[in-house]
């Protein structure tokens, strides 16, 4: 894991777009995981910015996870924030993008059709990830299968009160969700997980030095062999070995030794 720790939110999340548009310059027809949630939308504004000067016409873009019950058209849908926060910016081909139906209906095959077209595609090149307080990647809570494949999770109650505050008021966050599994995650050929904020310090701890385990889901990204961790002080504060963070990657800083 390479454990990238930068002075400030901003400075990880405009870190975490430049990876993403050098990857789109130097292979234009690039495949991109992509993810929700408040850690992305520093993301995904620094990547609309940068997009005037680079074309997403070849990219493909694979997302995370949707809500169960959700059409496409609802507020609170991951297709509607990928629309509002990347896709109608940039000139991405929309039948290139692909964020599972949550109004499908049988989420199971939606599912099961989700992985195959991320194999028809030749694979994901980039994952981007967030994390959740509990460990989460994607929607997959603690005790998920570290094997798993795209499919059907029930949600926290944790996670379900985290994004309360994205629902209106009075209105329940769906308690399923269709997200890649685990298993899927790991199979994309680079990782960039962007963590920001003291609230993800334990998780952030549990990821980068606990032991591997379904306990903390983003554990197992100690076995992926290109996995970029991009934190703020906040995140990185309960990091044991932080010194070291800092003197193999100063200030956050990528050191190619050839
Ligand atoms: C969203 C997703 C989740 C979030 C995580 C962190 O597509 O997959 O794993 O990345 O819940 O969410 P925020 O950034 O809102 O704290």
């Amino acid at each position: 894991m390479k454990v990238l720790i930068l002075k400030s939110a901003e400075l990880a999340t405009e870190a975490a777009s430049r990876e993403i548009l050098s990857l789109v310059e130097a292979k234009p027809d690039c495949t991109l995981g992509l993810a929700t949630g408040g850690t992305m939308e520093p993301v995904y504004a620094a990547l609309r910015q940068g997009a005037g000067a680079i074309s997403f016409a070849g990219v493909r873009s694979f997302n995370l996870d949707e809500y169960v019950g959700l059409a496409p058209d609802h507020a609170q849908s991951y297709h509607r924030y990928m629309a509002e926060q990347l896709f109608d910016h940039i000139d991405i081909r929309p039948e290139n993008t692909h964020v599972p139906r949550g109004d499908a209906a049988s989420p199971n095959t939606e599912a099961r059709l989700f992985d195959e077209a991320i194999a028809a595609a030749g694979g994901i090149d980039l994952q981007l990830l967030g994390l959740g307080a509990n460990g989460h990647i994607g929607f997959n809570e603690p005790f998920s299968s570290l094997g798993s494949r795209t499919r059907v999770k029930t949600l926290t109650r944790k996670t379900r009160e985290d994004n309360a505050r994205l629902f209106a008021e009075g209105e329940e966050v769906p308690t399923y969700a269709i997200t890649m599994g685990v298993g899927t995650i790991m199979e994309a050929r680079r990782i960039l997980l962007v963590a920001t904020g003291a609230h993800k310090a334990c998780a952030v701890a549990a990821m980068i030095e606990g032991p591997v385990s379904a306990a903390c889901p983003a554990s197992v990204l100690q076995f992926h062999p290109q996995a970029t961790i991009l934190l703020d002080e906040g995140a990185a504060s309960a990091l044991k070995m932080r010194d070291y963070y800092d003197f193999v990657h100063p200030n956050g800083q990528d050191v190619d030794l050839g």
